[in-house]
């Protein structure tokens, strides 16, 4: 399961990438931006083996972190222009009996006053058409149902780190 896991990952950030050849996916995040160029950052660790998930579903909520850090860098980019190079981190580690995903981002953060709610359905501060407000209740959801952990850590101003924590067999 780990294998599948740590290959649909690998496949899944190289699809990402601006440079990768009929990359659907990045050219669907980047329609409405033709000069959005972001950076994918990954580091795997190698030394997981067995973990009890169902990828596809972990790999929804990974494809909802990666979008959400994609609009934040996006925004960014908007506000801060030449200078900043718009990049999302995703890696995987080993620790003890647990493993994590977590995926980076150096946008604006998230507000303190909001933090409260990111996980609750249909809160977005998206633009009409842009955010249901599901990816993260859904997230939230699916990974309880796997037993692990979903949290996140931020700054206002300098970005979000959202960290998965799964039970290893
Ligand atoms: N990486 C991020 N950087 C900044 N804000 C974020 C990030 N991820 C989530 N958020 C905040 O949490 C809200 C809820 O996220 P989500 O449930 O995925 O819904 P949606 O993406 O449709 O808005 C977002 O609208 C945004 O305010
Ligand atoms: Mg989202």
């Amino acid at each position: 399961m780990m294998k599948l896991l740590l290959f649909w990952l690998r496949s899944t950030a190289s699809r990402l990438r601006p440079d990768s050849p009929g990359n659907k996916s990045y050219q669907g995040l980047r329609a409405k931006d033709k000069t959005l160029n972001t950076t994918i950052k990954t580091d795997f660790d190698e030394t997981i083996d067995n973990i009890n998930i169902i990828p596809q579903d972990i790999g929804r909520v990974i494809l909802n972190l990666i979008n959400n850090a994609f609009y934040a860098v996006t925004e960014k980019k908007k506000q801060t222009g030449e200078n900043y190079e718009p990049t999302v981190s995703i890696s995987t580690k080993k620790i003890g009996d647990r493993i994590e995903i977590t995926v980076s981002d150096h946008g604006n953060g998230i507000p303190h006053k909001i933090i409260d709610k990111i996980f609750q359905p249909f809160f977005t501060t998206k633009p009409t058409g842009q955010g249901a407000g599901l990816g993260l209740s859904s997230s939230y959801d699916i990974i309880k149902v796997h037993g692990g952990e979903i949290k996140v850590e931020t700054k206002e101003g300098e970005g979000s780190e959202f960290i998965i924590q799964l039970q290893l067999l």
